[in-house]
């Protein structure tokens, strides 16, 4: 089958490989019907995650059809329309059992990989590296789904793929960042990132009731989406002023609530000594992450305010200020998104039209297609801001 794989940093390549086969009765393998390339992947496209080997099969976001179930599982049958979430979930461990999803304790074939980098293992994911269970991610024709008796959303006839597919990461992604601010009706929430989790955040935390939302970046087709949603915006490369002083004037002084991080590891900005600093430590494996845009959340919110982090970092951040994080009073929350927990409302909210998250596609094609698409994407090229393959 067709495949697209990690060759090294920038090296994405569509490959020929072996189909994937059951090798557990808890097992199902799908025909992937669509995949979507997320922000997640372009940090390991970049290098900024290690444990990743050449031949690996990328992706997380896929959905697809049932066609062939395992002797053990009794919740799927072949034909089924499945969405598969990104994190892999036994279903019966302490942490899933609490609504921890993403740090089941079994399903991380390297436990000890990510024992090492977190003290802990964490879940194991699709497509995302041998630090997190070097599983075959769904970019691909045929996917293995492990421990498919628990986590993959049946897709009712009548909704589409392209409405159903962000279910399985990037829809949960921004409901869960919201939800972890608390939302309060007088609440004014800024969201750094207006790329497609960003985009989920600020629809999600204005579904969830909060009185404005600022949103910043710098590319101004993301800021125009924003804006059709509702939120206010701020590009980054217009402002003299630093976004926390520039966030107290809209605000009156006050600041903002609450704020979420929805950049993530490999942030911009313009001239500020900070992300130069990041930038050649990143280049010269002195850093492991370019945490601009959390300084600048920490910095902005308020005191007793939340910082919602559903951003990706990969290891040791450098100067966070903690002090002002600590003596603020702040609460921050973070996570790879807990999807299961959010299945069956985010489904309902779809069907009943409320929302209808095929609005962030602006570019679809083919697999063979993808590694262009991945650049494309990357570079934000050709006013990309979601890219959806079929098979
Ligand atoms: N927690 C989870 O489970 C989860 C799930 C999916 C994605 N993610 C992460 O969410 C982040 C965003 O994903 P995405 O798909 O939207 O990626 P993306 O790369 O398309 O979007 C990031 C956006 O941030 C903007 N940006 C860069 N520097 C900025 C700054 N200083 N201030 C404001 N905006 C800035 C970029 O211009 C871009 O539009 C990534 O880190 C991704 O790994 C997390
Ligand atoms: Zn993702
Ligand atoms: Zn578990």
């Amino acid at each position: 089958m067709k495949a697209l794989c990690w060759h090294g940093k920038g090296d994405i390549r569509c490959d020929s490989v072996p189909d994937p086969r059951i090798e557990d009765g808890r097992d199902v393998v799908i025909k992937m019907t669509a995949c979507a390339i997320c922000g997640s992947d372009l940090h390991l496209m970049d290098g900024y995650i290690p444990f990743m080997e050449k031949g690996d099969i990328l992706g997380h976001e896929f959905m697809g059809e049932v066609v062939e179930v395992g002797g053990d599982n009794k919740r799927l049958k072949v034909g089924d329309r499945v969405v598969v979430p990104f994190t892999i979930c036994c279903g019966e461990c302490q942490q899933c059992r609490r609504g921890n999803w993403s740090v089941c304790e079994r399903t991380n074939r390297n436990a000890e990989n990510a024992t090492k980098a977190f003290g802990y293992p964490t879940a194991g994911l699709f497509g995302y590296s041998h630090l997190t269970g070097a599983y075959a991610g769904g970019q691909a024709e045929f996917v293995r789904v492990p421990y498919a008796d628990v986590s993959p959303i049946i897709i009712p006839n009548g909704m589409s793929d392209e409405q159903a597919l962000f279910l399985g990461d990037i829809f949960p992604t921004g409901w869960m960042a919201a939800a972890n601010c608390e939302i309060e009706p007088t609440d004014i929430v800024a969201i750094w990132g207006c790329g497609p989790v960003g985009q989920f955040c600020i629809k999600s935390a204005l579904m969830q009731g909060a009185a404005r939302v600022i949103a910043i970046d710098n590319v101004p087709e993301r800021l125009a989406l924003a804006q059709q949603a509702g939120a206010e915006i701020i590009n980054f490369d217009d402002e003299d002023a630093t976004i926390p002083d520039r966030l107290k004037e809209m605000t009156g002084g006050h600041g903002a609530d609450k704020c979420i991080d929805a950049v993530g590891a490999e942030s911009h900005a313009t001239a500020s000594l900070d992300a130069i600093i990041d930038k050649v430590k990143a280049a010269t494996l002195l850093g492991t992450d370019r945490p601009h845009a959390l300084r600048a959340a920490i910095m902005a919110c308020r005191p007793g305010g939340i910082v919602s982090v559903p951003g990706v970092y990969g290891g040791f951040l450098d100067k966070i200020p903690f002090g002002a994080a600590m003596n603020k009073g702040l609460t921050i929350r973070t996570g790879q998104t807990h999807v299961n927990r959010y299945s069956q409302e985010l489904l309902r909210r779809i069907e009943e039209g409320q929302i209808d998250p095929s609005f962030i596609i602006t570019h679809r094609a083919k697999l063979e297609d993808g590694p262009e698409l991945y650049e494309t994407f990357r570079d934000k090229k050709d006013n990309c801001i979601k890219v959806v393959l079929t098979a």
